[in-house]
């Protein structure tokens, strides 16, 4: 038995709560893990409101939060490869196992091994927003030198997404709040605060050629509005709003795999990609840390320590 927080119905905050669960059985292709730390989504309220819902694993209530965690393996399921009791892994709890648990199921194909020198809490905050980030830079496929604008730099996937393309010789415009200047310049981002300036005039006076590329984590009218001044309309790819389509551009494509996790890892040790957490809390804060991403306006990546 362990604790857990996750959801009882769908619905707001309000139908958060802890409970004791039994320890999972690892099923076909499962592992089981004691789970040191959790990594904190804004898919995760997205799923507790019942906006987006196809990754509970068909689970009964009560469901339990979160979606990647990094942790140690206590037992395997059957057609399990790559991975042994006792190995520290990382990945997505892609079968409705959650998260926000002392232990839980992370799905094997979805999980990979910490290599050594990658701390825990580092690794946890991998899998949504740092395979995300890549998966941005290959779809755009931009060369060296190219321009990239970044809107909503200051959170988990935007900063992943503005290391990676410094890593990789872009020159990078992200937008952001006030309190996210500091993240998006120690990264090497030239940045605009959204309030304080007109953004679409401060990135055309940055690109007047137009940008090589538009990456968007904020959607609605913010990427209409950042929208035209993509050189060509398909490269504009959006994280979180769909309808990018509308515009021309495209949706990321995902790639949750084993292999994308572990080129996450290596980019990690690298250097290159160098998550900012902001915050890190118990478990028994978990309220808070789902509250704070919840808001919409994080700063880095937040976590939750479970053991
Ligand atoms: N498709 C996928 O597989 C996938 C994977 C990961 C994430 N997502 C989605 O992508 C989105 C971003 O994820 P995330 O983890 O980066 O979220 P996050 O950590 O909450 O960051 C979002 C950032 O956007 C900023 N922001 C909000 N309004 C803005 C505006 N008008 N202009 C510029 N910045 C603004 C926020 O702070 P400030 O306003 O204070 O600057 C915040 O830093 C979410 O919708 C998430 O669900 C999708």
């Amino acid at each position: 038995m362990g604790q857990a927080w996750g959801f009882s119905r769908h619905g707001g905050p309000e139908v958060q709560e802890f409970f004791d669960r039994p320890d999972p059985e690892p099923g076909r292709g499962e592992v089981l893990i004691r789970v040191d730390v959790a990594g904190v989504n804004p898919l995760d309220h997205l799923l507790r409101s019942g906006l987006v819902d196809g990754l509970d694993g068909g689970r009964p209530f009560p469901r339990v939060l979160g979606m990647e965690a990094a942790g140690t393996v206590l037992a395997r399921g059957e057609d399990v490869n790559g991975l042994e009791v006792g190995d520290a892994v990382f990945g997505f709890a892609l079968t409705g196992g959650g998260t926000y648990a002392e232990m839980t199921v992370l799905s094997a194909p979805n999980t990979a091994r910490i290599p050594e020198g990658l701390s825990a809490t580092v690794a946890a905050t991998l899998p949504v927003a740092g395979t995300t980030a890549i998966d941005v830079l290959d779809q755009l496929g931009l060369p060296t030198g190219a321009t990239v604008l970044v809107n909503g730099v200051g959170g988990g996937v935007g900063l992943a997404v503005a290391q990676l393309s410094v890593g990789h010789g872009l020159r990078v415009i992200g937008t952001g709040s006030t309190a996210k200047r500091k993240h998006a310049e120690a990264v090497g981002v030239r940045f605009i605060d959204y309030t304080a300036e007109d953004v679409a005039a401060a990135a055309r006076e940055l690109a007047p050629d137009g940008f090589d590329g538009i990456v968007d984590m904020v959607g609605g009218a913010s990427l209409r509005r950042v929208a035209p001044l993509a050189r060509h309309p398909r490269n504009v790819i959006a994280v979180g709003d769909m309808s990018v389509s509308d515009l021309g551009g495209r949706f990321v494509e995902r790639r949750v795999d084993r292999e994308n996790l572990e080129r996450s890892a290596r980019l990690a040790l690298d250097g290159v990609l160098a998550p900012v957490i902001t915050a890190v809390h118990p478990l028994s804060d978990a309220p808070a840390a789902l509250a704070a991403v919840e808001n919409g306006h994080t700063s880095g990546k937040v976590v939750i320590k479970v053991t």
